[in-house]
């Protein structure tokens, strides 16, 4: 096995898990570690360290996720209510939740010390976002938890009652929210475009 082996089978390891329980078999404390661990070590563009996470368990998951049905079914009738309720219940019957932020005044700051790439910092503040999810998802999902990446929080309404309920700077900006759990069954068929297609190498 070469050194790279035990990763990239990590990386095609991890799935989304719509089925997760409100149990897990991970003490808190580890998804804690996880969780900073990949904060800490995760890269951001000229090392601003713009991302935050707030982790929510047991009886705090469960005030995220009914504040998050309250504030999206607002409005909803009928079978479109049903259908986007039950899917959020799927969410609510996990045992914890990772909500990423990015925090906005750290990459105002930075945009005012370098203006040339005003542009760049918020694809970057997004690209970094997302390798340290990846990286949690992952973990997790080594530890044996489930879990999926939800983007509730970019609804304005949402992220308010979320900032409001949690008491979060009004700086951080909702890149993403991570329900897990145990496993409450296997993660669904995933297909494949030809590798081929997509990478092209060249060499001389
Ligand atoms: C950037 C990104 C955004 C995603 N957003 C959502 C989402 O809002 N809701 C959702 O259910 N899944 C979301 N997913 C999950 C993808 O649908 C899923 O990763 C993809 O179908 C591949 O399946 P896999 O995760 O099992 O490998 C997102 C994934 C990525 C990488």
């Amino acid at each position: 096995m070469s050194a790279s082996d035990a990763y990239l089978k990590a990386v095609a390891t991890r799935r989304t898990h719509y089925a997760i329980t409100n149990k897990s078999s991970v003490p808190d404390a580890k998804i804690e570690a996880i969780i900073k661990e990949a904060v800490k070590h995760s890269p951001t563009s000229f090392n601003i360290q713009s991302s935050r996470v707030v982790l929510v368990i047991g009886a705090e998951n469960t005030k995220l996720w009914k504040l998050i049905t309250e504030t999206v079914t607002k409005g909803l009738e009928g079978d479109h209510k049903t259908h986007v309720e039950g899917r959020l219940a799927g969410f609510s019957a996990g045992y914890g939740s990772v909500l990423f932020f990015e925090d906005q005044k750290v990459i105002d700051d930075i945009t005012v010390k370098f203006p040339v790439y005003t542009n760049e910092f918020p694809v970057w503040s997004t690209n970094a976002a997302g390798i340290l999810q990846h990286v949690v998802w992952t973990s997790l999902t080594l530890e044996g938890l489930g879990a999926s990446l939800q983007h509730y929080g970019a609804k304005p309404e949402v992220a308010a009652a979320i900032h409001q309920a949690f008491d979060l700077p009004t700086t951080w900006t909702s890149t993403a929210i991570m329900p897990f759990g145990d496993p409450a069954s296997p993660p669904g068929e995933k297909t494949f475009t030809p590798v081929e297609d997509r990478v092209k190498v060249f060499k001389a």
